[in-house]
C-alpha cells in the first residue's frame, strides 16, 4: 500500500485515513459502537494505517471507541487526535454554543494553554488506552493563547515521547508560520471536498510548498459526494446536516446534476462508486496529502478503503475538477 509522509516527522500514513467523528454519535444523531468497531476494523483490514479522532467527538466518546477497536492492534495503525476544544471548562475562547450528547446545553471553548493542553493529552492517552500518540493536532486556532506557548507544550510532550509529532488544524498559513518559529509542525488539517474549495489555494498549496502535510477532513461534502443524498433525504434528528447550506433540496438537487453527468460515468468505467471516485481524485490532488473518510461501519469503511487502488487518468482528474470547479457555493 503506498504510504505518504507526514511532513518532516518520522510518520508515514496511508492516503485514506479513517475519520471518526461521526461515530462520536454527538452532532450526527446518533451511534452505533457495534458497528463502528467492525467499521475500524474493516478498515485496517483493507490497509487503511491511520485513524483520526478528537476529544470533542462525543465528548470523548469517539476516542473511547477507537481505543476499544484498536486493542490488540495499536501496532497496525497510527492515532491522530486532537487538543484545545474543551467542553469541560470556563476558560479560552468561545467556540460555539450547542447542546452536549445529552441535549442540555453546553458552550464549546478554544483553550491551546499549555495547562490545558497537558491535561487533555492525558485524558485522551487514557481513552485511546495507548502510551503515545502519533499525531496531536490543535483543533482550532485559540486567540487567547500565544503560539510560543502552545507550541512550547506540544514540544514539551513530543520532548517526553508523549506524542510523536504536531500538527494543526483550521490555522491559516500566517499562524502556520508564526509556529514555525517556536517548533515543528508536521501537518495542517483544513477542510476540502469537491464542493468546498476554499482552502485549496491557500492554506493546502502553503503547506505543500513548505513540506507540511495536508490532511483534509469532509472530503465526501458529509455523505453528498456519495451521491446517496437525493432531495428529501432525512437525517436523524440532532444531525448537524439538517442545517447545513449544501444539504437544501436546491443545492442537493444542483450537486447531483453534475454527480450524474460528470462522477457517475468515470464510477462505471471503474467499476467504482461515486463516493470512491470522490476519494480517489481528492487524494490525487498534488498539494493534497491524505484524506480523512469518515464512516459509520465496515460496508462504508471498506469502500473509502478501496479509492486507495483507484488510478483515474489526467482526462479524468480534470474533467472532475473542471465540472466541480464550476459549481458556486451554497
Ligand atoms: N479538524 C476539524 O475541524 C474537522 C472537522 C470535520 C471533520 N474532521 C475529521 O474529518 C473526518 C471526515 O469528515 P466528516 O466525517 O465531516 O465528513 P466526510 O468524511 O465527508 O463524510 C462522512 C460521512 O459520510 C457518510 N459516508 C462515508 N462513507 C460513505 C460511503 N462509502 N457511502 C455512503 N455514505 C458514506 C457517513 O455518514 P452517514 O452514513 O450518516 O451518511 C459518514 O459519517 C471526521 O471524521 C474527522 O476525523 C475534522
Amino acid at each position: 500500500m503506498e504510504l505518504r509522509q507526514i511532513g518532516t516527522s518520522q510518520l508515514q500514513s496511508t492516503p485514506i485515513v479513517f475519520g471518526a467523528w461521526a461515530i462520536g454519535g454527538w452532532m450526527w444523531g446518533g451511534t452505533d459502537d457495534e458497528q463502528a468497531i467492525e467499521g475500524i476494523n474493516a478498515a485496517i483490514d483493507a490497509g487503511i494505517n491511520a485513524i483520526d479522532t478528537a476529544p470533542v467527538y462525543g465528548f470523548g466518546h469517539s476516542e473511547h471507541v477507537v481505543g476499544e477497536a484498536i486493542r490488540g492492534r495499536r501496532d497496525e495503525v497510527l492515532v491522530y487526535t486532537k487538543c484545545g476544544l474543551r467542553w469541560n471548562h470556563e476558560d479560552g475562547q468561545h467556540h460555539y454554543d450547542t447542546t452536549d450528547p445529552e441535549g442540555k446545553p453546553v458552550t464549546i471553548r478554544r483553550d491551546l494553554t499549555r495547562d490545558s493542553i497537558l491535561w487533555e493529552c492525558e485524558q485522551s492517552l487514557e481513552r485511546l488506552g495507548i502510551d503515545s500518540i502519533d499525531l496531536y493536532q490543535c483543533h482550532w486556532p485559540d486567540n487567547t493563547t500565544p503560539l510560543r506557548e502552545t507550541m512550547a507544550a506540544l514540544t514539551e510532550l513530543l520532548d517526553q515521547g508523549m506524542i510523536r509529532a504536531i500538527g494543526v488544524s483550521n490555522f491559516t498559513p500566517e499562524m502556520i508560520e508564526e509556529c514555525l518559529a517556536y517548533g515543528p509542525v508536521h501537518s495542517s488539517q483544513p477542510k476540502f471536498s469537491l464542493l468546498s474549495r476554499e482552502n485549496y489555494d491557500g492554506v493546502i498549496s502553503w503547506c505543500h510548498d513548505h513540506d507540511i502535510a495536508s490532511i483534509v477532513y469532509s472530503p465526501l461534502e458529509q455523505g453528498l459526494l456519495t451521491g446517496k443524498i437525493t432531495p428529501g433525504y432525512e437525517f436523524a434528528e440532532g444531525d448537524q446536516r439538517n442545517e447545513r447550506p449544501w444539504f437544501t433540496e436546491d443545492n442537493v438537487r444542483r450537486v447531483n446534476a453534475v454527480i450524474d453527468e460528470v462522477l457517475r460515468p468515470i464510477a462505471q468505467a471503474h467499476d467504482a462508486t461515486v463516493a470512491q471516485i470522490t476519494l480517489a481524485w481528492t487524494i490525487a490532488a498534488p498539494p493534497i496529502t491524505c484524506a480523512l473518510a469518515g464512516a459509520r461501519n465496515a460496508d462504508q469503511a471498506r469502500e473509502n478503503a478501496a479509492a486507495m487502488q483507484i488510478e483515474l487518468s489526467d482526462e479524468d482528474f480534470e474533467t472532475i475538477r473542471d465540472a466541480f470547479w464550476a459549481i458556486e457555493g451554497p
